[in-house]
């Protein structure tokens, strides 16, 4: 008997989560038991990785500060292997080859390890394709002002760091996102967390999930100023692009993180990190494309998500565009490490089926 196939796995519920959930309908996200707004620009990111750990390890430490300090300074050794070969890779696949060095477990202590990995060795990366050495982490620093550090080589500023900590927060979880359903596949056959995580990275990879805001920040240059808008989009979508930054799997209407990070955008920019008129420019841009998509496709709701602010905030926080997913990483792989623990505590193999469609074999004689 022939199965329903779901392209996309589009509203198939695969599993059950006390972690996020994001209401597609009313453009809510919740973390567990909280709304974002409760949590972005009011949580640190060390507090938010521990209330999504809460439950899925033995005894966690009151203060997640002194572990992942720690952490950073361990997986700091890693950063010797960083070669020629290595600096010649994109940002997120070098990264995502030193975090493969890393033991594998499920462990307390892995996990930790795990959470330190982007944020360490994006730093050690960046600065090796600018010619630069490394800075070894701090470990009494919050882990957003210490990534910022660790890239630019000067203690950032407190609004900086505050910026970077509001942007973890925000991408720390979001229900069974492709990324995050690759590391609970991977969770389920066992093979350990440093397995599951590279899951996610290689998922969150791709322009249609993660990598899509190295692209706007294209776009944006290449519209170059507000009348050149309509032209430009109408010229990327006759040729087949989609437009990078709108459109969402789940949301069908704005997705409420673009708001939080446009709130942390507009707060950099009282403290003048941010271009003057970027972020005028960007609405600019973000209102012709709605208004486009919207003549385009009357029938399906394309609104801006989560990574055109992202793009603006990363942007003003001096991080280079070919980065940016390693970023979103960092703040991720918390998610990713609880998702991975709850389907290993409860879940079971992750196997679907498919249907074959190919040819059949010929009746044997
Ligand atoms: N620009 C132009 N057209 C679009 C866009 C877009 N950004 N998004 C969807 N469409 C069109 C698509 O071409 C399709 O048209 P048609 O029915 O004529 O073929 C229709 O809208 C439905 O698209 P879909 O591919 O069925 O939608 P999906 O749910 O599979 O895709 C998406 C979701 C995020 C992959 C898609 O909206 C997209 O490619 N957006 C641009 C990339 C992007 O911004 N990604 C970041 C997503 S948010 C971060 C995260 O949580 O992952």
């Amino acid at each position: 008997m022939s199965k329903k196939i779901s392209d996309g796995l589009e509203d198939v519920v695969a599993a059950a989560t006390v972690l996020s959930e994001v209401d597609g309908q009313a453009g809510r996200l919740i973390i567990r038991g909280h709304s974002l707004d409760e949590l972005a620009g009011r949580i640190a990111y060390e507090d938010l990785a521990r209330l999504l750990w809460t439950g899925f390890f033995g005894d966690l430490p009151g203060d997640f500060g002194p572990a992942l300090g720690a952490a950073r300074v361990q997986v700091f050794e890693e950063v010797s292997a960083l070669d020629t070969g290595l600096l010649a890779l994109s940002p997120i696949e070098a990264m995502r080859a030193l975090t493969a060095r890393l033991a594998d477990g499920d462990s307390l202590d892995v996990a930790f390890r795990l959470m330190a990995a982007p944020a360490v060795f994006t730093a050690a990366v960046v600065r090796g394709q600018a010619g630069e050495a490394p800075v070894r982490p701090d470990p009494t620093l919050s882990h957003a002002a210490d990534i910022l550090r660790m890239i630019k080589g000067r203690a950032p500023t407190e609004a900086e760091a505050t910026a970077l900590d509001t942007y973890l927060v925000t991408v720390s979880d979001h229900g069974l996102n492709a990324s995050t359903f690759a590391a609970r596949v991977v969770a389920s056959t066992r093979a350990g967390l440093a397995s599951a995580t590279l899951a996610g990275i290689s998922a969150l990879k791709g322009p249609l999930h993660g990598g899509a805001p190295g692209p706007i920040i294209d776009m944006l240059d290449g519209i170059g100023a507000p009348e050149n808008a309509r032209a430009w989009i109408e010229d990327a979508l006759a040729r087949g692009d989609r437009l990078m930054g709108f459109g969402h799997r789940v949301y069908r209407v704005r997705d409420p993180r673009a708001d939080a990070l446009k709130k942390a955008v507009r707060r950099l920019g009282d403290g003048s990190n941010v271009l003057p008129g970027r972020l005028a420019f960007a609405e600019a841009v973000e209102q012709a494309a709605l208004a486009i998509l919207k003549e385009r496709k009357p029938d399906r709701t394309l609104d801006t998500n989560v990574e055109f602010y992202t793009a603006l905030l990363l942007e003003a926080l001096a991080f280079p565009p070919s980065a940016f997913t390693c970023v979103f990483a960092m703040g991720r792989v918390a998610g990713w490490i609880a998702h991975a623990r709850e389907q290993l505590a409860g879940g079971r193999l992750i196997r679907p089926q498919s249907r074959y469609i190919g040819p059949l074999p010929k009746v044997a004689a």
